[in-house]
């Protein structure tokens, strides 16, 4: 077992794999078997049945890149404040890719980290919830750090050494996606959220700028402007005519 040092709590317990289905999978059984300590984190260099969003697959070359899970307990968050946390996760991601990286890291709503246009890291986030809080949650992380070639079907994606020509060990970017994610989580705690609220926006891919999108229901195509996310996470999209038109997960394209 490994430990990240300069943290309180996240990364104090580190379980490195070579190999393993899925650090999402691992973490949420040693969660519903051990009740591991808050922060613990679970790498893998490779995996064979890495989950993204939304059922899809995450894919990721043996060694190259971070692939971690992280788990907490954010039992002072209500189920309707889950996206609060996405919030505070993909703000750390961003934070630490912005110290590599010289270009503007963004946060392509709800929580992929994007460079150029080009998607460099996927956050899943698990949340198991009781009527009155979240029990347990764990985020799951995938960063292309030292990947070259992606595939087809991934012609959007970038990593670190593509952006900044240089190839870059994987352990102080984790240590320091470690201390940021601590920062902000201990940020989160205190329930001041309007901050947050603020730094999301700041960072958010496309806010305040008229693009192309398509509603998912009926494939209308329309331009619209980002003006907000919502308290349960939804897109808020400006129409040319002055309405407003709020979008869950999979209503909407970014086109
Ligand atoms: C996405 O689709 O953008 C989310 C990808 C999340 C990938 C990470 S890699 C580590 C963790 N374990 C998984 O199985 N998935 C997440």
């Amino acid at each position: 077992m490994e430990s990240i040092h300069n943290t309180l709590f996240v990364g104090k317990f580190v379980y490195h794999f070579e190999s393993l289905p899925s650090t999402n999978a691992f973490a949420q059984e040693l969660v519903s078997k051990s009740k591991p300590s808050e922060g613990t984190v679970i790498s893998a260099s490779f995996q064979t049945e890495g989950r993204g969003q939304l059922g899809s697959r995450w894919e990721s070359a043996a060694a190259e890149n971070i692939m971690l899970s992280i788990v907490f307990y954010p039992t002072f968050l209500m189920p309707y404040e889950q996206f609060e946390l996405n919030r505070i996760i993909a703000l750390a991601v961003r934070d630490t890719l912005q110290i590599y990286v010289t270009t503007s890291v963004k946060i392509k709503w709800p929580n992929d980290i994007y460079v150029n246009e080009k998607k460099i890291c996927g956050i899943l986030i698990q949340n198991t919830l009781q009527t009155n809080g979240i029990q347990s949650s764990i985020v799951g992380i995938g960063i292309n750090v030292n990947q070259l070639n992606f595939s087809e079907e991934a012609s959007k994606a970038t990593s670190v050494i593509l952006q900044t020509k240089q190839k870059h060990d994987l352990v102080p970017i984790q240590e320091n996606l470690c201390q940021n994610i601590e920062a902000r989580y201990l940020q989160l705690k205190t329930r001041k959220f309007a901050p947050i609220h603020k730094d999301y926006l700041l960072h958010l891919y496309r806010f305040e700028e008229w693009h192309i999108y398509k509603r998912v229901c009926d494939n209308h195509t329309f331009k619209g402007k980002i003006i907000d996310i919502n308290n349960e996470g939804c897109l808020e999209i400006l129409f040319e005519n002055n309405e407003i038109e709020s979008f869950n997960l999979k209503e909407v394209q970014f086109l």
